[in-house]
């Protein structure tokens, strides 16, 4: 570590004697770097970006290069082709060709896709990546080392000490969930929470939407879904058990085609849609406009308050499962991702003990009860966990929809819950009671997603004194130190074969308190700072104090493309 603070001191004197001077000092940390601060090479306005003008991507990610340089300095650089005189030089380069002529070319691993090269010397900046989503990584990094200069004032030039920066993540997944069933975010806001996870490295945009209290994708061959789903009458004012309501009706959906601009946008900064439909449970909204698909047929209100619904989808009515391919078919119209979220977390069997269509199905499919594992640490909302008959139910209902979705090539993702009744064969289990729904699936080999709680819920608060920030899920913290201290693949859970099936962390941001853009923003930074380098950096390079160190030039960042931050770091 002592390398990474020489390089602060560096960068500290460097930036108060001449304040237009770069620092690789970045979040998150690159894997290898070599710095020479007694060099620099000198950028200045005018200079020119060479990119390969024949690639669509080569050319966005040359904008991109050009649009940051100005964002943060006021430079404006040149969009020069093919001039071999420009300094700045976005090239894709093949892999080192195996030693013998008899070898094959390995396939690139999904991390050496985006992995890239950044060095800086006397002939200039020359960036080069196998893939175009390397040479975009590479240019966050750029964009990163950058000084922010004041607004209205454009640097005369900006010193970049000599540097060879090699780089890829870690983790091949790494996610951010944005919760826009419990309260609408436009799109306009959807894609800026996008630039936010781009410029912090993550991949994966995990996009939840549906919810007990608002269903909001538009299902063309269900126009009455969104339309009437979308909207509760009412909302609660503080906490749910007090069923106090501010009465005003509050909505919004998003239509196929406001789905496939984000997709597109979201791609454009390498970033892949997981879109969630969660089912069986909180589906309220659904249940609202099909009160046929309830157990005891309703009526039901789309929620109107926070909390775990009795009412879920029932499971042993054949409409069920039609309602359900209707929905994830036009799901994968719309979003190319390869995985699917199916949720399955939170799903009470109260009302499936009790249906005689639930039990019917029960009998027909031969289900028995094994154990009944009451869940510890699920906030006393009764969960059971173990193979019971209701959870094989569930089991079931995965099984023919994982199905359904592998006829469209497409895995499963569920919420850690999907373990009690048996895991489908293809599911992706997503691990969010802490960890050890994740570890006993990945000892099952299974794919994981590690986005434990208690490290990686960002509607919690983070800080310790309530009072200094808005109010969110108070039940306990989740600063920034605990969330950095998170390591996925502990030696004494897992077996390194087994740590090969955790696929990466996500954070999430459920927004039963989180009503606003700005306080989703708040929230989130700088929290995806923390959770950036759990997910990209080796544990070796880790060091909280370090990261604060580094944190205040990203602020700066911050600043500049004007996001909402929580100043304070716990
Ligand atoms: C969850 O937080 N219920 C997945
Ligand atoms: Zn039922």
């Amino acid at each position: 570590m002592k390398r990474f603070g020489l390089l602060i001191l560096t960068c500290i004197a460097a930036f108060s004697a001449m304040a237009q001077r770069a620092c690789y000092d970045i979040i998150p940390l690159p894997k290898e770097m070599k710095v020479d601060s007694t060099q620099v090479f000198k950028l200045t306005a005018g200079m020119g970006i060479a990119y390969d003008a024949d690639n669509a991507e080569c050319t966005r990610i040359a904008e991109f290069v050009q649009e940051w340089v100005k964002e943060a300095t006021g430079m404006r650089l040149l969009l020069t082709p093919t001039d071999k005189a420009s300094l700045i030089r976005l090239s894709i380069t093949a892999p080192a060709a195996p030693k013998s002529k008899k070898e094959k070319q390995p396939a690139l691993t999904e991390q050496q896709k985006e992995s890239y090269t950044l060095k800086v010397d006397n002939s200039g900046i020359n960036i080069s990546a196998y893939e175009p989503v390397g040479l975009f990584r590479a240019a966050q990094t750029l964009r990163k080392c950058l000084p922010v200069v004041k607004e209205q004032e454009a640097a005369k030039a900006v010193e970049l000490p000599y540097a060879t920066i090699n780089d890829q993540p870690r983790f091949t997944y790494r996610g951010v969930l944005l919760d826009c069933g419990r309260h609408f975010f436009p799109v306009e806001f959807v894609k800026q929470f996008l630039d936010v996870m781009a410029l912090h490295g993550c991949n994966q945009f995990h996009w939840h939407l549906s919810e007990d209290q608002g269903w909001r994708f538009e299902v063309k061959a269900l126009p009455r879904l969104a339309k009437e789903g979308s909207v509760r009458e009412k909302t609660v004012i503080g906490p749910s058990r007090m069923r106090i309501y501010d009465n005003i009706p509050y909505g919004g959906y998003y239509t196929q085609e406001e789905c496939r601009d984000v997709v597109r946008y979201a791609a454009e900064r390498y970033i892949n849609v997981v879109p969630e439909i969660d089912m069986p449970g909180h589906m309220q909204s659904a249940l609202h406009v099909f009160p046929n698909l309830g157990c005891t047929g309703g009526p039901y209100p789309v929620a109107p308050h926070w909390g775990v619904m009795r009412d879920v989808l029932c499971g042993g009515n054949p409409q069920t499962l039609e309602f359900l391919k209707t929905v994830f078919g036009e799901l994968c119209d719309v979003f190319p991702s390869p995985y699917i979220h199916i949720g399955g977390d939170e799903c009470p069997k109260e009302r499936w003990q009790k249906c005689p269509q639930c039990q019917a199905k029960i009998k027909e499919l031969g289900l028995t009860d094994e154990t009944h594992v009451k869940v510890e640490g699920d906030g006393g909302r009764g969960s059971q966990d173990g193979r019971s008959a209701e959870n094989k139910l569930q089991s079931y209902i995965n099984h023919e929809i994982e199905q359904f979705l592998a006829s469209r090539g497409r895995s499963i993702i569920g919420w850690d819950e999907i373990l009690a009744g048996g895991l489908t064969e293809d599911a992706i289990v997503m691990s969010w009671r802490g960890t050890k729904g994740g570890i006993a699936a990945a000892k099952q080999k299974h794919r994981v997603i590690m986005s434990p709680n208690v490290f990686a819920y960002i509607d919690h608060p983070q800080l310790k004194d309530y009072g200094k920030q808005p109010r969110t899920t108070d039940s306990y913290v989740v600063s920034c130190s605990k969330m950095y201290s998170f390591e996925p693949l502990v030696p004494e859970e897992l077996t390194e074969e087994e740590g090969d099936y955790i696929l990466g962390v996500q954070t999430n941001l459920w927004t039963e308190q989180v009503a606003y853009p700005e306080h989703a923003l708040y929230q989130l930074l700088p929290r995806l700072a923390s959770m950036s380098e759990v997910q990209w950096c080796k544990p070796e390079q880790k060091d909280f104090e370090n990261f604060k160190a580094r944190l205040p030039q990203l602020k700066k960042l911050y600043d500049r493309i004007g996001v909402v931050y929580c100043n304070e770091v716990e």
